[in-house]
């Protein structure tokens, strides 16, 4: 049975992770490709022993050459440096560009019909800089940032109310840092208004946690930020492109007018299918949660005017 090609680029935690996972979900076969020569060849490697100490079937290569990516349906860009304790997901925001940008420019050249998703940080910048250096319209330039947000929110929920995660929905929209929105008035448990289960109070202090939520575990793991959950956000938006799902996740994707918002890539209900992006779904907000929205997107536009003005590295 041939498997569709899924390449990632960055073979650190993140990246490898989701290699781990697409390959024992039977997802795909997998190009890992890393500047730093041998890692991605020698993960490469485990993974296919991985797959086979599992009984799947699985491609998993390593390489430094962005050739390898041609012929994917999806290629992943995880490459960049991760935060360190102390520093915000901004600071990463030239250093991670000057990564980003050439590596868009060679998925263009290479696998020119591919879905990109974007996982580097600062996540919606590094998603709207990838969409000017692959020229791709913007159905194919996908930020991953809201899946791992709202599965924070969901899982503090579920271990607050001891039910299973399956059961809470949550949305976290707008950018990927301290002026995510949580929607407060969409989630529920069950069916019913989270209002119902917990005070206000207790509702802020979950979501205050889920936007601190990557600083949490940056301070615990110290050399790190996190990997799993981040991981697993990529996972299901790939999946929901190889199977062409039409599911309706939290992306960051560029927006043209919807919300009312232009110019910019922030975190919106999208719905996903095998062609990437078929539509951004707009429900309707509080308007405090239209303004925050709005507050995130211009503060990501200044983040794009800075890594646009800056010297392009090829
Ligand atoms: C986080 C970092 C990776 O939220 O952005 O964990």
């Amino acid at each position: 049975m041939s498997r569709p090609l899924v390449s990632v680029v960055g073979a650190g935690q993140v990246g490898a992770t989701t290699a781990h996972l697409l390959v024992l979900k039977g997802l795909a076969d997998v190009v890992l490709i890393d500047v730093v020569d041998g890692l991605a060849r020698g993960k490469a490697l485990d993974l296919l022993q991985a797959a086979a100490t599992e009984g799947l079937e699985a491609r998993v290569t390593g390489t430094t050459d962005y050739a390898a990516v041609a012929g994917s349906r999806v290629v992943v860009i995880t490459a960049g440096l991760a935060r360190k304790p102390g520093m915000s997901r901004d600071d990463l925001l030239l250093a991670n560009a000057g990564i980003v940008g050439p590596i868009a420019a060679q998925v263009a050249r290479h696998a020119p019909g591919a879905v990109l998703i974007v996982v580097t940080n600062p996540l919606d910048v590094m998603a709207a800089l990838a969409l000017k250096r692959t020229g791709f319209p913007r159905q194919r330039v996908l930020g991953m940032a809201g899946m791992l947000d709202s599965g924070r929110l969901r899982a503090f929920i579920a271990e607050r109310l001891q039910v299973s995660p399956a059961s809470v929905h949550a949305m976290v929209l707008g950018s990927h840092g301290d002026l995510m929105v949580s929607l407060k008035s969409s989630i529920t448990v069950g069916g019913q208004p989270i209002s119902a289960r917990l005070s206000a109070d207790e509702i802020d202090r979950l979501i205050a946690r889920t936007r601190d939520g990557g600083a949490e575990i940056v301070s615990l793991l110290k050399t790190s930020s996190a990997y799993y959950a981040p991981a697993s956000g990529v996972v299901q938006m790939v999946q929901a492109i190889l199977k062409d799902e039409h599911a309706v996740l939290p992306v960051s994707v560029w927006l043209e007018g919807e919300y009312g918002l232009n110019d910019v890539c922030i975190g919106v209900p999208a719905e996903l299918a095998a062609s990437g992006l078929v539509r951004v779904v707009e429900q309707p907000l509080a308007p405090e949660e239209q303004q925050a929205l709005a507050r995130a997107a211009q503060q990501v536009r200044e983040g794009i005017a800075t890594v646009l003005a800056a010297p392009v590295k090829k």
